[in-house]
């Protein structure tokens, strides 16, 4: 199939969501230049639409790498703009605000927050040479926050604001700003929770431990609740692709049950009733 539709460029392609709607947008006729950050995950997505979709080196937290990217990109566009940026690389970081790793939370915010930015304003000449689209890949827990999940809630609040001014800055040029807010779905951030947990509870301290150990526990359980309800990642490609074909997309699209309901919680229910909720279903969770 010969790509008319336009250009995009999707970061964090190597799986999950990315990856699927890097697939699913090639299929529908556009010319995908898809970030990976490793030659496994390039030649992967290669092999799976071998001749259309175009592999490009991106850590989205490498100045030189957005250079080349752009550099790259602007040959192969030959002269046009870019159709859309899809903004979805993302990291996760577990653990309570006390004991977080400084370091850790200067990644998360470097890769879910500035790296965004940074790949925003980079690739803003093409955007705008193609009344372009941007869609930011936020999180359910962009407008909601549970106990130990404050590192990562931080960087997806942060991309809601950013999206906000960004889409207000935008709109006098014709370009639109969306923000994808999907709940629980299905790709390889679920084992790398598990990963980081595990080795967070490895470094706890016993002080760490006696205080937030049981919560600890409760997230966890938590955590494989809404892992054995996500959904497939193919929904959030949908909703991305209606974002592309809608002649004036909305602002913000939460994807999946939970996304819904936690949007209208997030930014309708008082505080003081979210934490007494918040802290019953903790309760309720220990020992699950
Ligand atoms: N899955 C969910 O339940 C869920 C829910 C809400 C929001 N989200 C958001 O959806 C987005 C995609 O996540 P996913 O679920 O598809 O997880 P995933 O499968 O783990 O994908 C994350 C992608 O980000 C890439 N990445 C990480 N650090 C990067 C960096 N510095 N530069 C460029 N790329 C980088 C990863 O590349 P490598 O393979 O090279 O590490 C990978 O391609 C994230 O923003 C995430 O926060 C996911």
């Amino acid at each position: 199939m010969t790509p008319d539709k336009g250009s995009i460029l999707i970061t964090g392609a190597s799986s999950g969501i990315g990856r699927t709607c890097a697939l699913m947008l090639d299929r529908a006729g556009y010319q995908v230049f898809a970030g990976v950050r490793t030659l496994q995950a390039l030649e992967e997505l290669s092999s799976l639409a071998p001749g259309r979709i175009r592999p490009v080196m991106l850590d989205i937290t490498d100045a030189i790498l957005i250079r080349s990217a752009c550099q790259t990109i602007d040959l192969r566009l030959e002269g046009k703009g870019l159709t859309a940026l899809i903004n979805n690389a993302g990291i996760t970081l577990p653990g309570s605000v006390e004991f977080l790793s400084l370091e850790g939370f200067r990644r998360e915010l470097e890769v879910n927050v500035i790296g965004h930015l940074a790949v925003t304003q980079a690739f803003l000449p093409w955007i705008r040479k193609g009344k372009g689209r941007i869609i930011n890949v936020g999180s359910a827990l962009g407008k909601f926050v549970m106990p130990l999940t404050g590192a990562y809630a931080a960087s997806k609040f942060a991309l809601e604001a950013l999206t906000d001014s960004l889409r207000r800055e935008l709109l006098p040029s014709g370009i639109y700003v969306s923000l994808v807010a999907p709940g629980s779905v299905e790709s390889a951030i679920w084992d790398k929770i598990d990963a980081e947990v595990a080795q967070m509870e490895a470094g706890l301290t016993e002080e760490a431990n006696a205080r937030y150990g049981r919560t600890g526990e409760s997230i966890s359980n938590l955590w494989k609740k809404a892992h054995r309800r996500a959904i497939p990642p193919e929904a959030v490609a949908e909703v991305v692709l209606k974002i592309l074909e809608s002649s004036r997309p909305e602002s913000r699209y939460p994807v999946g049950p939970d996304a819904h309901f936690l949007s209208i919680v997030g930014r309708f229910a008082p505080d003081s009733l979210v934490d007494w909720v918040v802290d019953k279903i903790v309760t309720l969770s220990r020992g699950r």
